[in-house]
């Protein structure tokens, strides 16, 4: 089928290739001349596992295409996605003027029936409002339907997501865009829900409400664990094994992050109480987040003594591992913290360097591991990557000032770290 994406971040450039991959003519469409460029010779602009080269045998077959034009993409497409990004607002809400944008651009080239698909997470009501402004944006008239076909794709595991996705949601009361949009995902074993476009649109935030607050319920109860003696891991295992709760998201941390969760909870919140509901569970759900970066670095300070003249080491700043995405991560907002608490901080993630920069400048950034632990009064692991796992903590030990070390992912062995002789905490355990 002929599709074209718009907007070539995480989302539309996971669908775009992922389309190419499994057959379909792509034309991914973004205003950013540059980043254009590079997509064109296969230069990714993100860290995401076997994208890069999905994209580069997808450019070689000639199945996926990049360009700055709205009006080439659409002209060739039937089938268009709109994955542009929409960020919170200043109070909380979805900033649509992105989404509002393309819609208007769609809408000024288009040459006959198109299915404008929307991808990005968007409050309930915007497949209407896209209908609307693309109704007002029209030249002259042509047959379209505006649908809503939300995205699970988590960064990391996206192009997997995508090709295995747990199930596939339609929003759409038009016939004809059900059965296109139902053979474009008829090469995928996943149940197929078809379902009006506010459904689908609630789906999505209920979905992602849903798992930040497993989150905070099992760093909740991290927290009493901590006090009563109990070990969380332990606790999320015993739980898990019921099949109605699940083994998923019950690891506790330093609390969520990344540009879904927080935003997607704020504008759900926003939305509930734009419909005079006060939905107060999600609100407790995001205060539970904030006060475990809080915990977090009282546990620092409590750990290494105070800050004051103090050297803090930190393992990982992006968001969750296997990204080098720093959206509201709490690593980089501990490491704000503890830096404006007056301690020196030394910092090492495998990808995320770059992108964090800016926002910790006050930082040292080490080449590895090993560097950030030299002469470090704490080292606190915030982000679970695999290789902080198999560093050598004999080593690390030699290099440090004192062997304290904060494990903030619970993801090494505590019984092996104190008996090299380490002070270890983990979370709620
Ligand atoms: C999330 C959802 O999982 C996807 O289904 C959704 O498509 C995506 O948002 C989106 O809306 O685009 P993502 O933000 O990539 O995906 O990250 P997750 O893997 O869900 O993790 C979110 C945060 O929760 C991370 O900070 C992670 O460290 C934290 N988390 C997750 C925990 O602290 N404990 C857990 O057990 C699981």
């Amino acid at each position: 089928m002929e599709c074209c994406v718009i907007g070539t971040g995480y989302v539309g450039l996971v669908t775009g290739a992922c389309l190419a991959d499994m057959g379909n003519s792509v034309i991914c469409v973004d205003r950013d001349n540059l980043k254009i460029n590079k997509l064109s010779k296969g230069e990714i602009p993100i860290f995401e596992a076997g994208l890069e080269a999905i994209v580069t045998r997808c450019l070689k077959s000639g199945k996926l295409k990049f360009t700055t034009s709205t009006k080439e993409a659409v002209h060739v497409s039937t089938l268009i996605f709109i994955t542009v990004d929409t960020p919170s607002d200043y109070q909380g809400y979805a900033d649509l003027t992105h989404v509002d944008e393309v819609a208007g651009d769609i809408a000024s080239v288009m040459n006959g029936y198109k299915i404008i698909i929307n991808k990005s997470t968007v409050p309930v009501g915007t497949t209407r409002r896209v209908e609307r402004v693309i109704e007002e944006s029209l030249k002259e008239y042509h047959e379209f339907d505006v649908i809503s076909n939300p995205e699970f794709l988590r960064e990391g595991t996206a192009v997997s997501d995508f090709m295995k996705p747990a199930r596939i949601v339609i929003g759409s009361g038009s016939q004809k865009a059900i059965m296109m949009m139902t053979d474009l995902y008829r090469k995928m074993n996943a149940p197929l829900l078809i379902t009006d476009p506010v459904s689908a649109e609630m789906i999505k935030y209920a979905s992602n409400a849903f798992l930040a607050t497993k989150v905070s319920y099992i760093n909740a109860i991290a927290n009493i664990c901590e006090v009563v003696g109990a070990d969380v891991r332990e606790v999320s295992l015993g739980m898990g094994y019921d099949e109605r709760i699940g083994f998923e998201f019950l690891r506790a941390g330093p609390g969520f992050g990344g540009s879904c969760f927080p935003k997607d909870c704020r504008a759900l919140l926003r939305i509930a109480g734009d419909y005079g509901y006060n939905f107060k569970l999600l609100e407790g759900v995001m205060d539970v987040n904030r006060e475990q970066q809080l915990r977090t670095v009282d546990k620092i300070k409590r750990m290494a003594g105070g800050f004051d003249g103090k050297k803090i080491g930190v393992l990982g700043l992006a968001f969750k591992a296997n990204t080098d995405d720093i959206r509201e991560s709490p690593a980089v907002n501990i490491v704000s913290m503890v830096l404006s608490g007056g301690a020196e901080v030394s910092v090492y993630d495998p990808e995320a360097m770059e992108n964090a920069s800016e926002f910790i400048p006050e930082a040292k950034f080490a080449g590895d591991a090993y560097e950030v632990a030299a002469q470090a009064d704490i080292l606190v692991l915030l982000t679970e990557w695999d290789e902080f796992k198999w560093l050598d903590y004999t080593r690390i030990k030699e290099l440090m000032n004192s062997p304290v070390l904060l494990d903030a992912r619970n993801c090494l062995d505590p019984a092996v770290l104190r008996k090299i002789g380490y002070t270890y905490e983990g979370v709620g355990r």
